[in-house]
């Protein structure tokens, strides 16, 4: 097993992601549901599920959802969260963007396909290719994305936070604070034929330090196997720089959705 095989990358952060990831936000479920008329019927597919966030939200408004992931830790999560919600119509799998070939007969037609936080780590051609094939007119591909505060958060508290995980991560991500991207899933998305939209939700959200250690947990980068034995200094130190801010700790998101719309 290597750190860039996608069924490890994860391994480690799956308890971590399933509490402390934040949920979607509603406007940006209800935008979906609009735009691809999510009305009971249709087939989604939640490809790089984790946890099944976005396929339990969405199981309600589809007749079927089929949620896969490579990291069976998060599959598991997926299945826990399905029967908890009492979603009967959905299904979860083992496996990757390189199975999408091999699953197409078996998924077609697909209403709809989100992908939240994972399309980063697919062959993204590929995975259009696939795709295009196989969403009924009217259909689409929706990629959520959901900034990464550690990087790109502007409050002091973030600020101190990334001081402590830049002392024990080897190759920490750049602080960069909010950058405007061009938009290159947009155009890959038009280049595959898709009508492309995308629309940005403000959220505003509060931490307490346990969500701030968890949510580190719950990176890749920063996940309990990357940080080994010094897991329990790196928590205690978190905490500490923490109790210099008073909580909870204010945080203003913005989940981000690029539609793809055949
Ligand atoms: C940041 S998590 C997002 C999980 C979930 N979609 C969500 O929005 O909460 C990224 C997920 O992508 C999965 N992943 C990584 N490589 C993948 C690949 N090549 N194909 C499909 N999923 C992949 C990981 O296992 C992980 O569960």
């Amino acid at each position: 097993m290597t750190e860039d095989d996608p069924a490890t990358r994860f391994a480690s952060t799956a308890e971590q992601y399933a509490v402390y990831r934040p949920e979607y936000d509603d406007a940006a479920l209800d935008y979906l549901r609009e735009r691809f008329d999510l009305d009971g019927t249709g087939r989604l597919l939640d490809l790089g599920c984790g946890t099944g966030r976005l396929g339990v939200a969405l199981a309600p408004h589809v007749d079927a959802v089929v949620g896969v992931d490579p990291n069976g830790a998060m599959i598991d999560h997926a299945r826990e969260r399905a029967r908890v919600a009492d979603a009967s119509n959905t299904e979860w799998l083992v496996g990757s963007d390189a199975d999408l070939p091999d699953l197409a007969d078996e998924l077609d037609p697909l209403r709809l396909t989100v992908m939240g936080r994972s399309f980063h780590w697919m062959a993204q051609e590929r995975t259009l290719d696939t795709l295009q094939e196989i969403t009924e007119p009217g259909g689409g591909v929706a990629l959520l994305s959901d900034t990464e505060w550690l990087a790109r958060g502007t409050a002091d508290w973030q600020d101190a936070v990334y001081e402590v995980v830049a002392e024990f991560l080897e190759d920490p991500p750049e602080r960069t604070g909010p950058i405007e991207y061009d938009d290159p899933w947009a155009e890959t998305l038009a280049d595959h034929g898709f009508d492309t939209a995308r629309r940005a939700f403000a959220v505003d959200r509060e931490w307490d330090a346990d969500g701030v250690v968890g949510y580190l947990l719950s990176l890749s980068f920063c996940s309990p196997a990357v940080l080994g034995d010094d897991r329990e200094r790196f928590e205690e130190a978190v905490r500490d720089r923490l109790e210099g801010f008073e909580a909870p700790f204010e945080e203003d998101a913005t989940v981000e959705v690029v539609v793809g719309q055949q």
